[in-house]
């Protein structure tokens, strides 16, 4: 069995499970759709899970996955939402289709950023809201170095992450930073959350930015 089925078997266990605690996944689909909806026309969300975060945004919004049960969950949720099985890496959709394109808690288990850029790329969408994992913070830092399962943690420097996006033909970045919840509604309140939430509160080591990127035109490949 091939790396991406292992990975789609994975979401496919977890599709009814995931997204129940509120960690910094629930606060980056929050920010997501509160940008998103700012901007005009048709929506894709790439890896829309089990429709968290489409929720967040205008209810004809397009989702993608390559997990059948996630997309089955998302359907639950979004009963009017046009979902589509595929994989971020062949993206079935023709150039100038979306308005804006939202990848959100999935870039840093791809483990390929340049591959997904370069897809999104294809579609010229005039603007795409994607964030990342900030290697800087101390938490992701470890959970970054602890990860060994069939889906990887891969956690970037926010200037490598910036220049992987300049490289792809997006510009005029507006972060958004992340701060750990304080306390989450599951677990209620503990030491190392609010240590958490102190660290982000340190701009350049948040655990996550959101980024709001407009596409430019020609890859710098291209230039
Ligand atoms: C952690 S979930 C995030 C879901 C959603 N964006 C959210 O914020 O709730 C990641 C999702 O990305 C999907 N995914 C991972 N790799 C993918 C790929 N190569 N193509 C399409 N979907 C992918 C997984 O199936 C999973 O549903």
């Amino acid at each position: 069995m091939d790396k991406s089925n292992l990975q789609i078997d994975f979401f496919d266990d977890v599709a009814t499970e995931y997204g129940r605690q509120w960690t910094i996944e629930e606060e980056v689909r929050i920010t997501a759709g509160t940008v998103a909806k700012k901007y005009e026309g048709r929506i894709l969300e790439i890896g829309c899970g089990n429709g968290r975060t489409l929720q967040n945004l205008p209810v004809d919004s397009f989702g993608m996955d390559f997990s059948k049960n996630m997309l089955m969950c998302a359907r639950k949720r979004n009963p009017l939402s046009r979902l589509v099985l595929a994989d971020a890496q062949k993206i079935p959709f023709k150039k100038q289709t979306f308005n804006t394109v939202v990848i959100v808690n999935v870039i840093h288990l791809f483990g390929f950023y340049d591959k997904v850029l370069e897809e999104v790329a294809t579609l010229e969408p005039k603007f795409l809201i994607v964030d990342f994992r900030n290697l800087m913070n101390p938490v992701v830092f470890f959970k970054s170095l602890r990860s060994r399962s069939q889906v990887p943690y891969k956690a970037i420097m926010p200037w490598k992450w910036l220049g992987i996006l300049k490289k792809n033909g997006f510009g005029r970045f507006r972060l958004f930073r992340i701060i750990r919840p304080l306390s989450d509604p599951n677990e209620g309140f503990k030491v190392r959350h609010a240590i958490g939430y102190l660290i982000s509160m340190l701009f350049w080591l948040a655990p996550s930015y959101v980024v709001a990127a407009e596409y430019m035109g020609g890859t710098e490949k291209n230039d």
